[in-house]
């Protein structure tokens, strides 16, 4: 059975990092790059983050620098409206990683920048590239715009974790990545490349249990034991803050992607809101389309398989236990 090639493009980031580990341990699945992208911390945060925990759970994969800030928001302005309006402390700790600090890489960063590397992998797929996008879709967008032919058939398919058909996390109708860079969703919505968005809709019913949480900890491999670190910060602030727990926004992005039938989608519309005084970031979804207005660009997903999900994350748990 053919390999699903994929990209990965992190802002790592507490759930990001486990979404990263099941990557890793998946079958039938060619992790190609991952490529990081400033979000939930500052890139200074979020690609050492994220080359310093591939090289724990002993993946070499490449690991390339993308964008510090969005292409016209302030991310500092984003994270204090986060901070304020929710009244939390920072979702992902001081390092984005809940505070969890690992062994610094022994190798660094690849050469080409996320931008190249995203057009490298592409051309190497040769079509057959699908890129996971667990951040801000900064880096995507960059791409798209730098490389105008990646519309042309070279980018499989883009499974996003951002928007969300009705709500918002950081803002009452705007999800925190589509909030960072609005302007980057509308590029990529708009570009013809086929999308399925990962929204609040589904990730906030993905909240991994307790039970799992208790399994977890009896493992003993780098990657679970960097995961089951995380579900802690996780359960520890949802009892100390309230607000979000161990919700798995970017793992169920990554589970769409391997295990499509672990959420249920429609065929939608949907545009960023770019200019609203009180929208902007927010994900427009055009369920009613009576006037025909809109041509339907996006697979969005609306029920999530919560079970099937955590059974796939386990998988992967063991999956890293057996390297061992
Ligand atoms: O709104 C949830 C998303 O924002 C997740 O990707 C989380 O990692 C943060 O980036
Ligand atoms: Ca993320």
């Amino acid at each position: 059975m053919k390999k699903l090639r994929i990209l990965m493009d992190c802002d790592t980031g507490t759930d990001d990092a486990i979404a990263l580990v099941c990557a890793a341990n998946t079958p039938n699945v060619e992790l190609r790059a991952v490529t990081t992208v400033a979000g939930n911390a500052d890139l200074c945060f979020t690609a050492p983050n994220t080359l310093n925990l591939m090289r724990y759970i002993g993946c070499p994969v490449k690991v390339s620098k993308g964008a510090e800030t969005p292409i016209k928001r302030v991310l500092s302005e984003i994270r204090e409206k986060v901070d304020e309006e929710a009244g939390q402390i920072d979702t992902h700790g001081d390092n984005g990683l809940g505070g969890i600090v690992l062994p610094e890489a022994k190798d660094g960063f690849y050469p080409l920048d996320a931008v190249d590397t995203i057009y490298e992998e592409a051309k190497a797929c040769g079509g057959e590239l699908v890129i996971i996008a667990t951040g801000p879709l900064t880096n995507i967008a960059n791409a798209i715009t730098k490389h105008p032919e990646l519309k042309d058939g070279l980018i499989k398919k883009i499974v996003f974790m951002g928007g969300a058909a009705k709500g918002g996390n950081t803002t009452a109708v705007a999800e925190f990545n589509w909030l960072c860079d609005p302007e980057a969703a509308h590029i990529v919505l708009m570009s013809g490349i086929p999308c399925v968005m990962v929204g609040l809709d589904v990730t906030e019913k993905a909240e991994i249990s307790d039970e799992f949480c208790d399994r977890v900890r009896t493992l003993r491999s780098n990657g679970a034991k960097v995961c089951s670190e995380i579900l802690e910060f996780m359960r520890a602030r949802r009892d100390t803050h309230g607000g979000e727990s161990t919700l798995m926004h970017d793992g169920l992005a990554l589970a769409a992607a391997v295990i499509p039938d672990v959420v249920s989608c429609r065929h939608l519309f949907v545009d960023a809101e770019c200019d609203g005084k009180y929208t902007f970031g927010h994900s427009f979804v055009a369920f009613d389309n009576r006037l025909g207005d809109f041509t339907p660009n996006c697979d969005v997903a609306l029920e999530v398989n919560v079970k099937m999900l955590e059974e796939y994350m386990w998988d992967c748990l063991i999956r890293s236990e057996e390297k061992r």
